[in-house]
């Protein structure tokens, strides 16, 4: 869920939604914003996306220069109307991004004093806790804060009280939160990106702070209500325009964005003038480390998983990798020589940073791969290796997954070379090989045409399999993550040797099996498992290269060619046409392809 806040001169409803819309990204379901308008609590709401509030806005427009807004993803409660945020209790008004764990205990308290719950939501038992103190005749501020008290979960909020029109209390507790400093204005937001046209003065929160804002300035205290500071900074890069180009989509625009983006991150990390591995920090050295512990949730998950292949092959640095939900509660035992690496695109993902804290509470050293360095688990690493993705705004992962990789295969390289395990001219030679992975992405763009035929074959059915081998197992599991998405149609991603211990009974002419398969290493085997699916009438789309496509000898329904890429990189330029297949599938298949069904860009609560 997205916040903003704002305590202005004009009104500011209007804003409250413009810096909603750059928050969209958190959740979509419903959005909401309440105002003091002449000093009485006033709200509209709306179900759906942000584009019906502002038709409701439009037509009963709210007064007032000081309001909260909210967009929502819903967790308790269907997202309807009613389970909308702003909440109301009384004199209070309030948003909420996470999960108050205690709200049925809280709930039932509150209940049986006589206090009517209007909605399902966790977040207005936090309403009704500040009304009840408010009657027993506490400021708002001290209200406020015995309220915070009776908390547990995850939560940030965004508090207003009728009468009061120069205050917002904010309060952090996990999910991030930020205040923006303007010139006799002051903001809150889920963000930085979303305070970006207020302002970029930025001091973030920290987990159990809360603050109290107001036109003229803002007091920060900790969870024993001591004043604390926290530091103001200058937001950096977050003043991009939201605009989709020539594109109809925002997925699109990011697919096409890849050739300069990968090239934008590998400069990061490689000399591309010596043909060497760059001279960047790590806040571990490679060599001293005997293990490490990758964490990370979705396609940054799957992106660590072809990671963990490099590591192993090219370094022979044995990578554990978790899924962050469960590696957060598994109590997996780490060596001390164990070095701890995170995958984010947004930075904020809830389950992720819970690993961070676990590996840091172990004493870990460590690091992490983020595209927004402002982002808290950017800020709790030792150092990071930020990607150069810009912003990515569809929440269907495309080009900050192959950044991801491209940092991956460079930090393999680092720690191939940290360990002695490759020599000065294998170095040169892998180095010089990545360097051209933006060259073969931009060929692989000019088969969008071509992949969209393809894809309107898929819009038609109902299941999908993805194989591969090797790299391309993780791969075949991003293909099926991208479809089913977007487009809603069910598929799975296997490793094409484990088919025939299950899988294989749901081929038949039905059901479309898309091969992953570059002429590498492993393809012979990939041929047989192809076979397979052959004998048992499955229809086949390969995605292979020229050398693959003249050597399987199998009849298929598709075959997408693509150009002989070195094995080394094959993942970062085969995840083109799986994401193109899935686009142009949903395209077909009319999705909301930047904002489907049920997801969000950035989760926040576990
Ligand atoms: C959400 C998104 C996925 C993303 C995952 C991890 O579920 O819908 O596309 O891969 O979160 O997000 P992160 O920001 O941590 O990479």
């Amino acid at each position: 869920c997205g916040i903003v806040g704002i305590v202005g001169h004009s009104p500011v409803a209007p804003l409250i939604v413009d810096a909603l819309k750059r928050l969209e990204y958190r959740g979509y379901d419903s959005a909401g914003v309440a105002t003091l308008d002449h000093g009485d609590l006033a709200r509209r709401r709306a179900e759906g996306k942000l584009v019906n509030l502002e038709r409701r806005l439009a037509s009963e427009p709210l007064g007032g220069t000081i309001g909260i807004g909210h967009t929502r993803w819903a967790t308790h409660g269907v997202p309807n109307e009613t389970n909308a945020h702003p909440h109301f209790a009384e004199n209070v008004a309030i948003v909420h991004n996470g999960i108050i764990e205690n709200f049925a205990e809280l709930r039932d308290e509150l209940s049986s004093e006589g206090f009517v719950f209007t909605s399902q939501t966790d977040t207005e038992v936090v309403a009704h806790l500040i009304a009840r103190e408010l009657r027993q005749g506490k400021a708002p501020q001290e209200a406020a804060f015995n309220a915070l008290k009776r908390l547990r979960g995850a939560f940030a909020l965004a508090i207003m009280f009728r009468g009061d029109e120069d205050m917002i209390i904010g309060a952090r507790n996990g999910p991030p939160l930020a205040v923006g400093h303007g010139e006799g204005e002051m903001y809150l937001g889920s963000d930085a990106i979303a305070l970006a046209p207020f302002t970029d003065s930025i001091t973030y929160l920290e987990d159990g702070d809360w603050v109290i804002v107001r036109r003229g300035g803002m007091q920060i205290f900790d969870m024993d209500g001591q004043p604390v500071e926290r530091a103001c900074q200058k937001s950096i890069g977050t003043s991009f325009l939201v605009d989709k180009g020539n594109h109809r989509h925002f997925m699109e625009k990011e697919i096409h964005e890849q050739p300069e983006v990968i090239s934008h991150t590998l400069a990061n990390y490689l000399d591309f003038s010596t043909s060497r591995v760059g001279a960047f920090e790590t806040p571990f050295d490679f060599a001293k480390i005997d293990r490490l512990a990758i964490s990370a949730c979705g396609t940054a998950y799957l992106a660590g998983l072809i990671g963990k292949y490099w590591f192993e092959r090219y370094a022979r640095l044995p990578v554990d990798i978790d899924i962050a939900s469960e590696f957060r509660y598994r109590e997996m035992p780490l060596s001390k020589e164990s070095a701890a690496l995170f995958i984010s695109q947004s930075g904020e993902t809830a389950d992720t940073l819970a690993s961070l804290r676990y590996c840091r509470s172990e004493g870990l050293p460590i690091s992490a791969i983020v595209n927004v360095r402002e982002s808290t688990i950017a800020r709790e690493s030792d150092g990071i290796f930020p990607t150069l993705a810009g912003p990515e705004i569809g929440v269907a992962s495309t080009k900050a997954f192959t950044c991801q990789l491209s940092v991956l295969a460079a930090l393999a390289l680092k720690a191939a070379k940290a360990r002695g395990r490759i020599t000065f001219e294998e170095e040169v030679d892998l180095v010089r090989q990545l360097s051209e992975a933006p060259r073969y992405a931009s060929q692989v763009l000019k088969l969008s045409e071509r992949i969209e035929s393809v894809a309107r074959e898929l819009s038609h059915v109902r299941h999908v399999l993805y194989l591969g081998r090797d790299t391309n197992y993780p791969l075949a599991m991003e293909g099926a993550l991208k479809l089913k998405e977007i487009s809603y149609i069910h598929a799975e991603g296997y490793a094409a040797g484990e088919l025939k211990h299950g899988p294989i009974a749901l081929i038949d002419e039905q059901m479309p099996v898309i091969v992953i398969a570059p002429h590498d290493h492993i393809f012979e085997k990939t041929v047989s498992n192809m076979q397979e699916v052959a004998a048992r009438g499955g229809r086949i789309i390969l995605i292979t290269d020229e050398k693959g496509a003249r050597k399987a000898t199998i009849k298929t329904l598709d075959t997408i060619v693509m150009p002989d890429v070195p094995e080394f990189l094959s993942p970062i330029v085969y995840a083109l046409p799986i994401q193109l297949l899935a686009y142009h599938t949903a395209v077909f298949m009319g999705t909301d392809v930047d904002q489907p069904r049920n997801l969000a860009k950035s989760v926040t609560v576990e």
